[in-house]
């Protein structure tokens, strides 16, 4: 393909000189590579751009982590984890001088070993997916090693620089995530802090960044002091959400969530999902024991995050909180025709319906309700809601919290539904470095239980037979035809289902 291009400058006429001997054939050639690729194209490849430092890992992470959440596969492959496996741990800042040949060599060995990995992992399991590249490539010559080697394979490239200026958050960034990784093992603080300075001032020399002449064909985001974003030629949705994510995020707010359902409610004692109903005598007692909770950790000053159910704000009634919020994006999964049944009788009444839902739960659409996926998608504007607050609390419901819970410990949409939130349990997320913790915090009210397990893919077989389903039943088809009136959507999920 390089050769294309190659081919495409001398057709040009194009005079080169030698100091824009490689910008001239890049120039062209990227064109070519943005414009080769089809719009939504199923594989993605994000080059981080930026000196240490700069929060580079944090923004791939999190990035990662929302794109797996909106259902496009996505994994970040750092760099430095690499060459410390090939190359070793012990590697001072006079390995990243871009004046030591040797050292330039091993980090060029280890960009392409790393991109042989990439592709090689969009080869073996994924489609539909975001490899995130977690690098400096702060040289043009390393960006156009990206683009040599991914379009060719049919994965697009978009960049996404990360550009901080402030000297007190990069010495911060340094102490609190360099100085803890392997490179630094053992070594003493300062000389650590001395020797990591030094690397960045190597990765300065020869730092070209991002820019609007010299890179307009290219898909880039670039992030100034993480308030200023450019945004040039994105391609597709997926990038055009990224970039929506990444203006909807704020590095350094470190967000604690207190998650909680509502107190049990009548219908959570009847063994009934959904309704609107009131809380039981322990629903009760639960939401005065988690307002004793919130005095007893200063947490009344919080803002309260419910949804618009009876049992959330009756819950919230029992709280000393004055600043609560209600949000009908956080109510309860709607289940549709199911609504106000216990399993057992939708086992009884809905056989296929409830065997097609164990089947794959996630995408399942109750009939006239929703699925997982749709309650995903009603959460995104509270997800971005919550990654600029400093602390909230959440009161709303077991498939709601799931889809949080899910978004925030990364977890994949097989796992997402089957999260266990109990009653009368408060779920506190922390954030780490890249990542959250979960703890749970439990008054002892008594409750009634509403999990229930995965079921095994043999029993779903078995049952799925057993209505004739595998095959195209025709009681199956003939709910379809019914449903078909009401909810087109439904219909066409089932078709997929059917075919998987
Ligand atoms: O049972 C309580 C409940 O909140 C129901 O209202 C809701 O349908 C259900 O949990 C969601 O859990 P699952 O997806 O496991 O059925």
């Amino acid at each position: 393909m390089f050769e294309t291009q190659r081919k495409l400058v001398k057709e040009t006429g194009r005079t080169r000189t030698p100091a824009s001997d490689n910008l001239m054939e890049t120039e062209l050639g990227r064109e070519r590579y943005t414009r080769s690729l089809p719009m939504n194209c199923p594989k993605q490849c994000y080059a981080m751009v930026g000196l240490p430092a700069r929060g580079k890992s944090y923004i791939a992470h999190r990035l990662a982590r929302y794109l797996n959440w909106i259902g496009t596969k996505s994994k970040v492959f750092n760099v430095g984890q690499y060459r410390r496996r090939l190359v070793g741990v012990n590697m001072t800042y006079d390995y990243y001088d871009p004046f030591n040949t040797t050292g330039a060599q091993s980090r060029r060995m280890v960009a392409n070993h790393v991109l042989d990995t990439i592709i090689e992992w969009f080869k073996e399991d994924a489609d539909n997916a975001v490899a995130i590249l977690d690098a400096t490539n702060t040289t043009r010559d390393r960006r156009d090693l990206i683009l040599e080697r991914c379009p060719p394979e049919g994965i697009q490239v978009m960049f996404i620089e990360s550009v901080l200026d402030d000297t007190f958050i990069e010495e911060r960034n340094i102490r609190e995530h360099k100085l803890r990784c392997p490179d630094y093992q053992g070594c003493d603080p300062d000389d650590a802090f001395n020797d990591f300075s030094k690397r960045i001032e190597n990765y300065k020399k020869a730092y070209e960044t991002l820019c609007l002449n010299l890179d307009r064909e290219l898909s880039f985001i670039r992030v100034s002091n993480i308030t200023q974003f450019h945004i040039n030629n994105l391609i597709g949705t997926v990038q055009s959400k990224s970039a929506y994510f990444l203006m909807n995020i704020r590095p350094h707010t470190k967000t604690t969530l207190y998650l909680s359902r509502h107190g049990e409610s009548q219908f959570n004692e009847l063994a009934k999902i959904g309704g609107d109903t009131n809380l039981t005598d322990n629903g009760v007692r639960y939401a005065k024991k988690l307002g004793k909770f919130l005095l007893e950790n200063n947490l009344t000053d919080i803002p309260v995050w419910t949804s618009i159910m009876k049992r959330t704000i009756e819950t919230c009634s029992h709280l000393p909180n004055q600043n609560v919020q209600r949000y009908k994006c956080l109510n309860e999964i709607d289940a549709g025709r199911c609504d106000g049944l216990t399993y057992k009788e939708i086992e009884e009444t809905y056989p296929e319906e409830f065997a097609l839902r164990d089947l794959d739960k996630y995408n399942y659409r109750y009939p006239q309700g929703e699925s997982y996926q749709d309650v995903c998608c009603r959460l995104e504007p509270i997800i971005m809601d919550l990654e600029k607050q400093d602390q909230v609390l959440l009161i709303c419901h077991q498939a709601v919290l799931r889809c949080i819970v899910g978004y925030f410990l990364n977890l994949s949409t097989d796992e997402i539904p089957y999260i266990k939130i109990p009653l009368h349990t408060v779920i506190k997320i922390t954030p780490l470095a890249y990542g959250c913790e979960k703890e749970e915090i439990s008054f002892g009210v008594e409750s009634s239980v509403t999990h229930r397990d995965k079921q095994t893919q043999e029993s779903i077989e078995r049952r799925l037979l057993a209505l004739d389903i595998s095959n195209g039943d025709s009681s199956f088809v003939g709910h379809e035809e019914e449903i078909n009136g009401n909810n087109e959507d439904v219909v066409s999920d089932r078709v997929v289902m059917m075919a998987s």
